[in-house]
């Protein structure tokens, strides 16, 4: 099959993606056989791309986003058969679904429904499980004594899916940070009730909102260029929730606070041998509230054909921390 893979870590400058043929991917018994048809592109994934090099003579297929059809069905893999619609998101020590096809343990994924394309369907996964374990953790919603949250980085995937999330399920007051025109009003269609700067003075623009307490902050972006700002609009024992990986973390204006941290990462359960079927539990939920008109797809970028084009233009948006919503690639 064909599949974009790579060899060595390397920037953007010397991207090095390319179209190749590969191996099929082999099932293990729980696992689906999936046709790829959109996958969704993540700020990590470029990341990765920066770091992770193949096993001498291997390659790196990178991608744990996608939207497909079931092809072939593992002996353990319970619920779907040949033909499902299907999204998920995989495991980051296998190959990802920058691919014709995706060997993908049935527990992390859910059926899309019929009202929703490849495309839309590609653009929920990562962000919506991300937020969904930021704001709710392995719950089915919010800690008692939590009802007024900033969500740092409201546009992107995780901020958009955070706020969705929180307007649909909850009562809360939800805060979004937005830098720039677009992202304001993006973040307000989403369902923000109040949006500030995150380039100026977030705890003044907050007390002039009449927000003087937050309970929980989501922090998706330069969560260690902004912990100062960020622990001065907690009350005490708040929370902070960090998804972004931005360097080492003072924890020092943290506990001034008493605050709790919570980190996220979409793999934890892979990695630490977790319940994988609460993501797909998680994602059919996702896929419910779509068809319920209560959370919107946010695909807003979308490029036609996976190839090395495509790939580097993906890549480009998402290194430039500027991406509003989701970029997918369909294949
Ligand atoms: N833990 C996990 O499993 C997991 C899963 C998915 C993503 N992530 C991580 O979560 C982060 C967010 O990803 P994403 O896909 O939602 O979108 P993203 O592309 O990283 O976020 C874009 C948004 O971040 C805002 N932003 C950029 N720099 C900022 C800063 N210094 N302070 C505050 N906001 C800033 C921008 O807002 P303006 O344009 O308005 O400035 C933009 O709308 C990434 O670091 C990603 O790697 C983690």
């Amino acid at each position: 099959m064909k599949a974009l893979a790579y060899e060595k870590a390397h920037s953007l400058d010397a991207f090095a993606v390319e179209l190749v043929d590969t191996a099929e991917p082999r099932l293990r018994d729980a696992d689906l056989l999936v046709g790829i048809r959109a996958v969704g592109i993540n700020p990590g994934e470029a990341m990765i791309r920066q770091m992770r090099t193949a096993e001498p003579g291997g390659r790196v297929i990178l991608g744990w986003e996608f939207a497909g059809v079931v092809q072939a069905v593992g002996p353990e893999a319970t619920g779907f058969a040949v033909g499902d619609r299907v999204m998920g998101t995989g495991d980051m020590a296998r190959d990802g679904a920058w691919a014709e096809r995706l060997a993908v343990d049935h527990r992390v994924v859910a059926r899309i429904p019929d009202e929703l394309s490849f495309a839309d369907a590609a653009s929920l996964p990562i962000g919506g499980l991300t937020a969904w374990e930021a704001l709710f953790r392995d719950q089915e919603g919010l800690t008692a004594g939590i009802d007024r949250v900033l969500i740092v980085g409201g546009a992107g995937s995780v901020g958009t899916l955070a706020t969705q999330l929180l307007k649909s399920r909850t009562s809360a007051l939800v805060v979004s940070t937005a830098s720039r025109p677009e992202s304001r009003e993006w973040s307000t269609r989403m369902g923000a009730d109040v949006v500030v700067d995150h380039t100026g003075d977030v705890p003044g623009q907050l007390r002039a909102a009449g927000v003087d307490r937050i309970d929980l902050v989501v922090s998706t972006s330069g969560t260690a260029g902004n912990v100062g700002w960020i622990a001065e609009t907690l009350r005490p024992f708040g929370h902070l929730a960090a998804v972004d990986l931005s360097g080492p973390v003072d924890l020092g204006p943290l506990i001034a606070k008493s605050a709790s941290l919570h980190t996220e990462t979409v793999f934890s359960r892979f990695l630490a041998g977790g319940d994988l079927a609460a993501q797909g539990k998680v994602l059919t939920e996702l896929a419910s509230d779509v068809v319920a008109g209560r959370l919107r797809p946010i695909a807003t970028t979308v490029l036609d054909g996976l190839n090395a084009g495509t790939m580097r233009a993906a890549h480009e948006l998402a290194e430039s921390r500027r991406t509003i919503g989701k970029t997918v690639i369909t294949l």
